[in-house]
């Protein structure tokens, strides 16, 4: 009886044992969840103001758009506004009006019909920017685009790369538009803060 009893009281003390050094060991492992860091510890103690101005190439017609439809309800042809279509676009972003006008980045995402009464698309954008020290930083656009209105506010709501805690917001004005085609030039100036 007492020998059962001091071996399971030893069996006890090597389980405490182990479950201590496990737990140990876990902790040892990996990094606190969260921690408090300063600002300049990023590098992210001055915040800049900047100012981006390119035009937007959406593309619907033809052999090679550059916004497709992939998504709509059975009742989207109903509506005069094509409520509940959805296209994804791989627009190029240019430094002039012109089609053929150097490249700075692309647009890509998703825009939708999200308003049965006017015109008003939901967008959910990317910018990726390909020129110089902006290559690789990209902005995130997401906002309500009234395309028939002559200047459209959308907000900015993050970026990576130049552009990380990006904020602001993009004013978009038609170019052109052409009712034949829907295919459309878009004038955008964005203004952003970031570090
Ligand atoms: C941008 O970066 C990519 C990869 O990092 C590189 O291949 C490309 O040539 C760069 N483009 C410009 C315009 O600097
Ligand atoms: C619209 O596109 C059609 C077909 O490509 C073209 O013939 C016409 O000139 C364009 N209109 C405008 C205003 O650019």
């Amino acid at each position: 009886m007492a020998k059962s009893k001091i071996l399971f009281s030893l069996l006890f003390l090597l389980f405490t044992l182990f479950e201590l050094f496990s737990s140990i060991i876990v902790t040892a492992e990996h990094p606190p969840f969260h921690r408090s860091i300063s600002p300049k510890s990023l590098h992210l103690d001055r915040q800049k103001l900047s100012h981006l101005h390119f035009y937007f190439h959406d593309t619907v017609s033809g052999p090679r758009p550059t916004a497709v439809r992939v998504a709509q309800a059975q009742m989207t042809d109903k509506f005069p506004t094509q409520f509940g279509a959805v296209a994804m676009a791989d627009d190029p972003l240019t430094i002039g009006p012109e089609p053929e006008s150097k490249l700075i980045g692309r647009a890509q995402g998703i825009y939708a019909s999200a308003s049965q009464n006017d015109l008003g698309l939901m967008m959910v954008m990317n910018f990726e920017f390909s020129e110089g020290k902006y290559n690789g930083s990209t902005l995130s656009l997401l906002g309500r685009n009234a395309v028939f209105s002559a200047v459209r506010e959308m907000p900015i709501v993050g970026g990576s790369g130049i552009f990380r805690f990006g904020r602001g917001y993009a004013v978009a004005k038609t170019h052109l538009f052409n009712t034949t085609t829907l295919d459309a030039i878009v004038e955008y100036n964005v203004y952003v803060f970031h570090y």
